[in-house]
């Protein structure tokens, strides 16, 4: 599905989507796009949604961050920026067992996503406008997002 975003406003507004959708879920959606093209941001707006109180930082450097949402379930962050091409087991398959992971940087460990997980790609096509393409892989992710439109 192809989404268009004039403003944070509207990335905000789909991160909510999206979160009232996978609200309580074990499920893993990856984001792709280019530096800047607001992964991160989304994350913001999707964590602040589930209720996540801590700030949602970047965790390029970390790798990997995790958050305890309104509900009790955990919500892990991870960025494989610098795993570029680094083919290691950093041990993630316990996080994409037990809660809601959101990955950016996805296609560089795209051997250890889940076949089924739900993929944002995001394209800056202006200031504040991006361009989006959410899809979803397996039967799962295909219920999650059922009837949207
Ligand atoms: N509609 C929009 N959606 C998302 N971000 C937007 C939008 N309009 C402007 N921005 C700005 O674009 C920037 C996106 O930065 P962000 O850190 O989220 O990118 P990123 O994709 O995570 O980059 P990186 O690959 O470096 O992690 C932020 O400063 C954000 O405020
Ligand atoms: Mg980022």
């Amino acid at each position: 599905m192809k989404l268009i975003l004039n403003s944070l406003l509207d990335t905000e507004a789909f991160a909510q989507k999206m979160a009232d959708r996978l609200r309580g879920q074990t499920i893993t959606v990856t984001l792709d796009g280019d530096l800047g093209a607001g992964k991160t941001a989304w994350t913001r707006f999707f964590g602040k949604a589930l209720g996540v109180k801590r700030t949602i930082n970047s965790p390029t450097f970390t790798i990997m961050k995790s958050y305890t949402t309104a509900d009790g379930t955990p919500l892990y962050h991870m960025d494989a920026y610098r795993l570029e091409g680094a083919h290691q087991d950093l041990g993630f398959e316990e996080c994409f067992e037990e809660g809601i992971c959101v990955v950016e940087w996805a296609d560089y460990i795209a051997e250890q996503i889940p076949a089924d997980h739900i993929s944002i790609s995001l394209k800056e096509t202006g200031e504040t406008s991006r361009e989006v393409e959410l899809n979803a892989h397996g039967p799962q992710s295909r219920k999650l997002l059922e009837g949207w439109e």
